[in-house]
């Protein structure tokens, strides 16, 4: 039977059942990378020492003289929510398939999160054989944090529902993208300290042999560089009279960025206790959906009206560049209607 009939087959996807779905995949990619860190800091990753079943016999832990009832659980936990991603990221890709009309960013955004699954299973696969080494834990964690981008991205998506127009000058989208840049850096170096620092997950793991203060400087040099962007990024948003949705997601990352600089500060001043690490990779789960949100809130959909008259160029033509009605550096007319309110 060919493809596209098989495909035709499937039921048609609300647009609400899109969006909730999409929504759950950007919980979930927070959630494991959350509980990823549990296991890591509190060294459980041996708690369930087989698999699918926790203990010989068992799929849930029962008590075991030389398995701490905590590492149990904890690992236990984390294979309970590695199934839930398993399923909604599953989910994701047949709704998108099965949404009306078919649309192909949609479709690659959504296989995005059963084809990262896939990946995160190699790359735990690997880290569990090199004993948890440093340099296969940082792909580990780093590819968590960009399913967590791609899965709010898949929620702009499913809730845009088509073509979308640019709704900044181009200056202001070039400034989003180089603090993305410095923030991608930032979350490098974080994995960098952690590499060096004492929550290997085992005592025998290689570290990598550089001084926890130099990595710490060093990431703590790029929050700032970071965080000068963002306060940049909120004057040309006000200057250019940003629409309202992205000017409160803005604020939304200014909150996170803030508490999750002090986080880090006092963690590193109290030694590193595992309960605030672990608070900490939420902390750079969410300072990454911010941003992505910010990034996204830089598009919105092209209003209705403006697509059956041909207003508004489509996706792929050059976009208008500035919101105040002045023409900007693409010498195009601003679409104040362009940013609508956030659903
Ligand atoms: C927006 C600001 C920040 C972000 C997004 C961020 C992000 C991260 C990330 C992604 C990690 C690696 C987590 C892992 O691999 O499990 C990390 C680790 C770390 N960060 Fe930050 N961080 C920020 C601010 C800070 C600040 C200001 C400090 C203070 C120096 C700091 C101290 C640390 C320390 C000590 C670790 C290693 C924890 C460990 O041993 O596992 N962070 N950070």
């Amino acid at each position: 039977m060919a493809r596209s009939s098989l495909l035709d087959r499937l039921p048609v996807t609300p647009p609400v059942l899109m969006r909730r779905l999409a929504v759950a995949a950007v919980v979930a990619q927070i959630g494991i990378a959350v509980t990823g860190s549990v296991v890591r800091v509190t060294g459980s990753g041996l708690g369930c020492p087989t698999w699918p079943q926790c203990n010989p016999g068992s799929i849930v832990p029962v008590a075991h003289p030389e398995l701490l009832p905590l590492h149990q659980w904890v690992e236990f936990g984390n294979r309970l929510l590695a199934v839930v991603v398993v399923l909604v990221s599953g989910a994701c890709l047949l709704a998108a398939l099965g949404a009306r009309p078919r649309r192909t960013r949609l479709v690659w955004l959504a296989a995005a999160m059963p084809l990262g699954v896939v990946a995160q299973a190699v790359i735990g696969g690997i880290t569990v054989l090199v004993g948890l080494a440093w340099w296969s834990v940082m792909p580990h964690f780093l590819a968590s944090i960009v399913l967590v981008w791609l899965a709010v991205e898949l929620v702009a998506e499913a809730r845009d529902g088509g073509p979308t127009t640019r709704v900044v000058p181009r200056h202001v989208r070039g400034l989003v993208i180089t603090s993305t840049v410095v923030l991608g850096a930032l979350l490098v170096a974080g994995t960098l300290v952690t590499s060096a620092g004492p929550h290997a997950g085992d005592a025998a793991t290689p570290r990598l042999d550089i001084g926890v203060p130099t990595l710490a400087q060093l990431h703590a040099d790029l929050l700032f560089a970071y965080l000068g962007m963002v306060v940049g990024l909120g004057f040309a948003l006000w200057a250019t009279k940003a629409p309202a949705r992205l000017r409160r997601r803005y604020w939304w990352l200014v909150g996170v960025v803030l508490a999750q600089g002090a986080l880090g500060g006092i963690q590193y001043g109290l030694g590193v206790p595992e309960a605030l690490v672990s608070l900490h990779v939420l902390g750079a789960a969410l300072v990454t959906a911010a941003a992505a949100a910010v990034w996204t809130a830089t598009r919105a959909p092209v209003p209705a009206d403006d697509r059956v008259t041909g207003d508004v160029p489509p996706e792929s033509a050059p976009p208008p560049a500035a919101v105040d009605g002045t023409p900007g550096t693409d010498g195009a007319p601003v679409h104040a209607s362009a940013g609508r309110p956030e659903s």
